[in-house]
């Protein structure tokens, strides 16, 4: 009787405990408007100017990017974002930052962001950034 018991606690215990952590672990949760321009002014204003008619030689100017054609700034664009004939719609945004070259192969913009919720923010901010 002993030694079954003694293999059978260790397992109660881990039974118990794998709900909490399962718990713990957030979902996706929506950041505050702060954080996405928080992010954006770690990752992207080093190349991009969100003020209106500022502009940046790294980047083109993203102040009212939502909605704009792709490549429509004052900037010297690579032939691959100038190619592509789309307009900025939150959804390709998202697309373009989860993997710039896989939307547009050749594009000069190599930085991504990997995390959805990250990428929603500063969309959410870069919404707010009219032109
Ligand atoms: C190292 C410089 C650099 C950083 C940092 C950078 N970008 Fe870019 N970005 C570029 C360049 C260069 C282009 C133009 C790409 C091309 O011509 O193919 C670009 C293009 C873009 C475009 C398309 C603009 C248009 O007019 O069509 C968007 C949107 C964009 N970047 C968003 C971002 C966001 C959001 C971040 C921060 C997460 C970021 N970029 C970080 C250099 C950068």
């Amino acid at each position: 009787m002993k030694p079954k018991l003694i293999v059978l606690l260790p397992a109660i215990a881990l039974a118990s405990f794998v709900p909490l952590l399962t718990a713990a672990s957030p979902a996706p949760a929506a950041m505050a408007p702060a954080e996405g321009s928080a992010l954006y002014r770690q990752r992207c204003i080093g190349c991009h100017s969100v003020e209106a008619g500022r502009n940046n030689p790294a980047g083109p100017n993203l102040a009212g990017i939502v909605g704009r054609q792709a490549a429509a700034g004052e900037f010297g664009y690579s032939p691959a974002l100038r190619k592509s004939k789309f307009t900025w719609t939150r959804a390709k945004l998202d697309e373009f930052l989860a993997g710039p070259s896989s939307l547009v192969p050749g594009t000069r913009m190599v930085i991504g962001v990997s995390n959805a919720v990250e990428r929603k923010a500063i969309i959410d901010y870069l919404a707010s950034c009219k032109s």
